[in-house]
């Protein structure tokens, strides 16, 4: 697919978007069951269940463009999740863990902030105002997500992992 025009542009990132999300569909339920810590857990797992809420909301947007919903290899969350497992590998304790899933999933929101900061002035230039409206929506959730996660990591009590 060459990549030329604004049309082109908002499906290439509406498609990376899509991917992603479903990539953290899978993600969330591994953070959610690497988590000790109930609060943070059930944070993951109500997240987990506005990612499909948002899953639709994209599948919507695809009809309002008028193409099938298709996924374009998200290399970015890709990134995210290996650097995340190779963490995992080095076998950290579970307050390490705990606060380190909190870390990874914050990225992966700014990662998703950015991706529909940048989709919805395109809706916008497409004449796609319910389009940009439902994008705006999920862009609302991934803020309200990331705010809770860093309320979730300033009160994690640091004590709790040991210093060298
Ligand atoms: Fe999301």
């Amino acid at each position: 697919m060459t990549v030329d025009t604004i049309q082109d542009l908002f499906e290439h990132g509406l498609e990376d978007i899509y991917h992603a999300e479903h990539q953290l569909l899978d993600a969330l339920a591994d953070l959610q069951e690497h988590t000790e810590r109930e609060e943070i857990a059930q944070a993951f797992s109500e997240h987990r269940e506005e990612t499909r809420g948002q899953i639709q909301r994209l599948e919507e947007v695809f009809e309002i463009f008028g193409e099938p919903p298709e996924k374009e290899e998200c290399e970015g969350i890709e990134g995210l999740i290996q650097e995340y497992e190779e963490f995992t590998s080095e076998d950290p304790s579970q307050d390490v863990l705990d606060y380190h899933n909190m870390a990874a999933a914050e990225k992966t929101e700014h990662y998703e902030i950015a991706a529909y900061g940048n989709l919805i002035p395109l809706a916008d230039q497409l004449g796609m105002d319910e389009g940009a409206d439902l994008l705006e929506e999920n862009l609302r959730e991934e803020q309200d997500a990331l705010e809770e996660l860093k309320e979730l990591t300033e009160e994690f009590e640091i004590d709790a992992i040991p210093a060298e």
